[in-house]
């Protein structure tokens, strides 16, 4: 008997290879306080899961935010519900068809586990504006499917892993904003290899951006947002070889990172569009190609710098 019992707790458990959905939800649902006359999570219940088939395996499409496909839950969304607590994210770990989980805009601590990694389908997570601490587990890079990471406003006061980063491949936004992250900011960015949108701004990331060329990946042609303001950077602007590898770049905020230095021409980034540096230890003349070609500038800031020069955009 205590073999067979055994079985079944280690049967439906979280790690076990066919993820019970249904079970998984509702420990989850455990650490979620939602304590209201009409709780947002009332129907997370087994009776109202008539889908469920015996052992609960199949996915509880009525439940609110619960998105299934072919019996198995696909997508957790609970963005801006109000809801709290110090929630247990491993009870996830056996979710093997998730594919988004998105905690957005609530009040929930709690840590990132490493069994995050189990997650193996998992395209889009956001966790941000919520209260979530601790570290960045590296098992993080597990999850090779990631296209969407956004851990911004929260409470993270960890080194953020740059260890095999490089291989989320797919992963296209990094959203890191407002933590108190740290790390080396040019191992970060070596390591990101077709990301698009790029925040790791108001942080305590060090390190510098004059990096070398050879140590880019491909991310030069895949940025078009990058954010790195109000960090603890040093060193100067980028390279001007770097420069070139940029070509795609819309916004470029560097301000109040404390690099210093000259400014290179900016030449080739005809997409440009917002380029601030403001606070920065910057000096030379007023970097002339930004009044040349990029014809689609909307907004310069070069302010609280050394720059010389009539600049038509200094405030
Ligand atoms: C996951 O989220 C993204 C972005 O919000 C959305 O486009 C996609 O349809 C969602 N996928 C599922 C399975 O809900
Ligand atoms: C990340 O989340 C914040 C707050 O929910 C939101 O404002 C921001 O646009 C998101 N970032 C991305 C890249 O979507
Ligand atoms: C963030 O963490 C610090 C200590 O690590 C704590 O003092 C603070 O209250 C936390 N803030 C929130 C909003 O939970
Ligand atoms: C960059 O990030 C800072 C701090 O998070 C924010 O205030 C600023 O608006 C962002 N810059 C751009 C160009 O989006
Ligand atoms: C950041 O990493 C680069 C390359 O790995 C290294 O040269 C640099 O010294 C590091 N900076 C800091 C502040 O650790
Ligand atoms: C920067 O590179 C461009 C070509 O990529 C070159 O024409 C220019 O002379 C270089 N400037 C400096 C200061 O090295």
């Amino acid at each position: 008997l205590h073999v067979f019992l055994l079985l079944l707790v280690f049967g439906g458990g979280g790690s076990g290879a066919r993820g019970d959905d249904v079970s998984a939800l509702l420990e989850f649902k455990k650490g979620i306080s939602d304590r209201r006359r009409d709780p947002v999570l009332g129907s997370w219940s087994r009776p109202d899961a008539p889908e469920a088939g015996a052992g609960g395996g199949a996915c509880p499409a009525r439940w609110r935010g619960v998105v299934c496909d072919g019996g198995a839950v696909v997508a957790v969304a609970l963005d801006g519900l109000g809801l709290a607590g110090e929630l247990k994210v491993g009870t996830l770990a056996g979710m093997r068809g998730l594919q988004n989980l998105s905690l957005a805009g609530n009040a929930f601590s709690g840590r990132l586990p490493p069994a995050i990694g189990y997650l193996s389908s998992l395209r889009h997570l956001d966790l941000s504006g919520n209260r979530f601490y601790g570290p960045i587990p590296g098992r993080l890079a597990d999850l090779s499917g990631l296209v969407h990471l956004n851990l911004s406003y929260n409470n993270f006061t960890s080194g953020f892993p740059t260890d095999g980063i490089r291989e989320l491949q797919n992963l296209r936004r990094i959203d890191l904003r407002r933590n108190s992250f740290w790390g080396n900011v040019s191992d970060l960015l070596a390591e990101l290899r077709n990301a698009e949108h790029i925040d790791l701004s108001d942080n305590q990331f060090t390190g510098a951006v004059d990096l070398e060329l050879a140590s880019l990946t491909s991310i030069g042609n895949t940025a078009r947002y990058m954010n790195l303001s109000h960090n603890r950077l040093a060193g100067g602007f980028f390279r001007n070889e770097t420069v070139g590898a940029f070509k795609n770049l819309e916004v470029l905020d560097l301000s109040n990172t404390g690099i210093a230095g000259m400014v290179p021409r900016l030449d080739s980034w005809f997409s440009l569009s917002v380029f601030r540096v403001a606070g920065n230890g910057l000096f030379g003349m007023m970097p002339e190609t930004l009044l040349h070609n990029s014809m689609r500038l909307l907004e310069v800031d070069l302010s609280r710098n050394g720059f010389s020069g009539i600049s038509p955009f200094s405030q």
